[in-house]
């Protein structure tokens, strides 16, 4: 299965459940790959891969300059593969543009890979760009983190319109395996009435799974290692091996692994 995280809005969790989704997933036993779509780099910053150990990154895999496999290297956890990004993908929009296809360019580059691996999890920058149609074009499935304390009802609607609105185009469509609510913060008012006005609006599109605020998973990326090497038993680890199991579940009643 091939997942994408995604969302319009930035700081909603999409890299830390990228990250420890992939790594969840490699827990129990499944080869996991790691994509980094994002330019800022942070799902490889927080498997400890530093910005200047990148030889070859995503932007070079999707202007064609490296294949996927060289690119890719391996990590120490659980041993999840990675391909790294590169600030160089900040000005991936323009070039990618002008190559032909240039949404199906990632499905293209993973193509000869995609049997090495169970699950592929690739993590977008915010927003809705060439990168992030490229990760929804190679998705077989998407989760879409939102963050209570930040959420807007109506750019949620607004985004999952965008990716419906996309089908067509990306050919083999993903489908939205879960909205997953992040950061919840069940000691305010605020985020008990968010989360239920979610759950009311999209019912079991909403993973049962949430996501605490964790300061264990805050923590972790700045020591460049998933949460259950960094705090096996934070709160934080806890459930992202919970939402491990229950996304696995859903991929499997949808056959798409
Ligand atoms: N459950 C959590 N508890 C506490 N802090 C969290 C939690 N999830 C994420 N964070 C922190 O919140 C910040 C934003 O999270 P993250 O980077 O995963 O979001 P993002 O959607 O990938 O952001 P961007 O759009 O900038 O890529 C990070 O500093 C991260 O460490
Ligand atoms: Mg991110």
């Amino acid at each position: 299965m091939k997942l994408a995280l995604a969302n319009l809005k930035g700081g909603v969790g999409k890299t830390t459940t990228a990250v420890n989704l992939a790594a969840a997933f490699a827990r129990s036993g499944l080869a996991a790959l790691l994509v980094d779509l994002d330019p800022q780099g942070s799902a490889s910053f927080s498997l400890g891969v530093a910005r200047e150990a990148v030889e070859a990154s995503s932007a070079e895999v999707l202007s064609g300059e490296r294949t996927a496999a060289e690119a890719i290297v391996e990590t120490p956890f659980g041993g999840i593969h990675l391909l790294p990004s590169a600030l160089r993908l900040a000005g991936a929009d323009l070039a990618l543009a002008r190559k032909h296809k240039p949404e199906k360019l990632l499905k293209k580059a993973l193509a000869p890979i995609g049997r090495r691996y169970d699950v592929i999890v690739v993590d977008c920058p915010p927003g809705l760009s060439i990168l992030t149609v490229n990760a929804l074009a190679a998705a077989d499935a998407f989760i879409v983190p939102v963050a209570p304390h930040r959420l807007d009802l109506e750019a949620l609607a607004g985004f999952l319109g965008l990716a419906e609105e996309l089908r067509p185009r990306l050919g083999r469509s993903p489908e939205l395996l879960g909205i997953l609510l992040t950061m919840v913060d069940h000691r305010t008012q605020l985020t008990d009435e968010v989360v239920a006005a979610v759950r009311k609006q999209y019912g079991s599109k909403v993973f049962r799974t949430e996501i605490p605020i964790n300061v264990r998973l805050a923590e972790a990326p700045a020591e460049g290692r998933p949460i259950f090497d960094f705090a096996s038993w934070s709160t934080g680890a806890l459930a992202y091996g919970q939402l491990g199991g229950e996304a696995l579940r859903r991929a499997r009643k949808a056959e798409l692994v």
